[in-house]
């Protein structure tokens, strides 16, 4: 099988490490990859997420099954311009992708499936969006409602920061995002992502994991795309899970098919937790980025199956074979993510790291620079290890992040610190 992943980040390199562990694979072509994936694939360049580009190259090279890794390419219809053409796709129609593209249309489908949430008002001017903050009181949530790289949501503790920010998205900071605005009522709890795969009627649950989205140890500072993730996540107990997939994820894909837009793809459900029940945050239309490294870690080949089972239909028919154990990934970025950073620092000493089934450096921002590593983004290395145990996973990684000499860059020490 000739499979092209799109993407270049620590996922997609996640993704490709997993799926090249599958004899059915012949060749793998990932676009635009980077430095780690050139490593174990063919890299490519052109624009992913125009679709008739992708479709080209998809015939010329005669891929059999294309798998998208961001959300970018799903919202911009990517995948429906390859079903069109007759490719076998992984990921959701753009129709589909509005549950992670638009705040508004998730919380229409959660009130029509009933699916316990936040609740909310939806507002397209600033007068109304402030009048409901003074109806409502602090502390409140409010999402810009598109696509705004994770950056357009303000949780507010007090009212002063609600209207602020309501002033700035109307205001026009997140672009056309901001055009239109949830406000949310604050839950409380801890958060947890549950991974599903949908194959547009039935599901096939991957796994859990959490992130640490703060870019300072003990969960403080800035937000950022995920400083770290472990698999699974305790706090996500079994009843919780079947909980969620009876009365969110089930509800919601019962929904999607009777709208006329089946989803297709994974769903990564954001979930707040507290007192043994779930609600739900979010969705998002593709894999956690770090989230899938140790997702990917856990499940290995079979991966592959799984994807492939999802886009044709058969989910009804594939078991997952669950590893028991633990895994834990380590984010290293370049010294002063998420605010401005260098590029083009030399990164030495990965040609030392184990390199196997319970040990990898996925790489996220790297390029190759006359033979050398270099950093080339914010979240550079995705430092990444498996364990009996969340501790014994944990030492692994970090003994890994020790053996790398980038003094440009830095970690967390922390990673996993609320599980332990
Ligand atoms: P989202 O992009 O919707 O996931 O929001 C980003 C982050 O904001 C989430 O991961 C939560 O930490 C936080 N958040 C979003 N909505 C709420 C809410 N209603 N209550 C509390 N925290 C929230
Ligand atoms: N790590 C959070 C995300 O991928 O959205």
């Amino acid at each position: 099988m000739n499979i092209l992943i799109l993407g270049g980040g620590g996922r997609e390199h996640a993704l490709a490490w997993a799926v090249m562990q599958n004899p059915k694979c012949d060749r793998l072509i990932v676009a635009p990859g980077n430095a780690g994936i050139s490593a174990i694939a063919e890299c490519a360049s052109f624009d992913v997420e125009d679709g008739a580009a992708v479709t080209n190259f998809v015939e010329e090279n005669t891929i059999d099954f294309v798998i998208i890794g961001p959300e970018a390419p799903l919202a911009a219809g990517v995948a429906d311009r390859l079903r069109d053409a007759g490719v076998l796709v992984f990921g959701p129609s753009k129709a589909a992708a509005q549950l992670e593209a638009s705040k508004r249309f998730t919380k229409e489908i959660c009130v029509a499936a009933n699916a316990p949430t936040a609740g909310y008002g939806h507002f397209t001017d600033a007068d109304a969006a402030k009048a409901y903050v003074k109806e409502q009181g602090a502390p409140i949530v409010v999402k810009a409602d598109g696509l705004a790289a994770g950056k357009g949501v303000i949780v507010a503790m007090d009212e002063e920061t609600a209207l602020e920010a309501i002033d700035d998205m109307f205001g026009g900071t997140f672009g056309g995002a901001g055009a239109e605005v949830v406000i949310e009522e604050f839950m409380d709890g801890e958060e947890a992502s549950f991974f599903i795969l949908v194959d547009g009627e039935n599901i096939l649950p991957m796994g859990t994991a959490q992130d640490h989205k703060r870019v300072g140890e003990g969960d403080t500072g800035l937000n950022t795309g995920g400083m770290g993730a472990y698999s699974p996540a305790p706090v996500l107990t079994d009843q919780i899970q079947s909980d969620v997939l009876e009365q969110i994820i089930m509800p919601t894909v019962q929904e999607m098919a009777k709208r006329g837009m089946p989803y297709q793809g994974v769903l990564y459900a954001g979930l707040m937790i507290k007192d043994g029940k779930a609600r739900l945050v979010e969705y998002n239309v593709r894999f956690g980025d770090p989230e899938c490294q140790v997702l990917m870690m856990r499940l290995g080949g079979q991966v592959l199956d799984m994807l492939q089972a999802a886009a044709e239909g058969r989910l009804n028919d594939t078991k997952a074979n669950w590893a028991t154990d633990h895994a834990v990934t380590v984010v290293m970025a370049a010294q002063g993510y998420p605010g401005a950073f260098e590029k083009g620092s030399a990164i030495k000493g990965l040609s030392g790291l184990p390199e196997d089934s319970s040990n990898m450096v996925f790489h996220a921002g790297t390029t190759q620079r006359d033979g050398q590593i270099v950093a080339s983004g914010g979240r550079v290395l995705n430092v990444t290890a498996r364990g009996e145990t969340l501790q014994e996973a944990r030492d692994r990684a970090y003994a890994m992040v020790d053996g790398i000499d980038w003094p440009e860059g830095f970690c967390r020490r922390d990673i996993g610190w609320r599980a332990l």
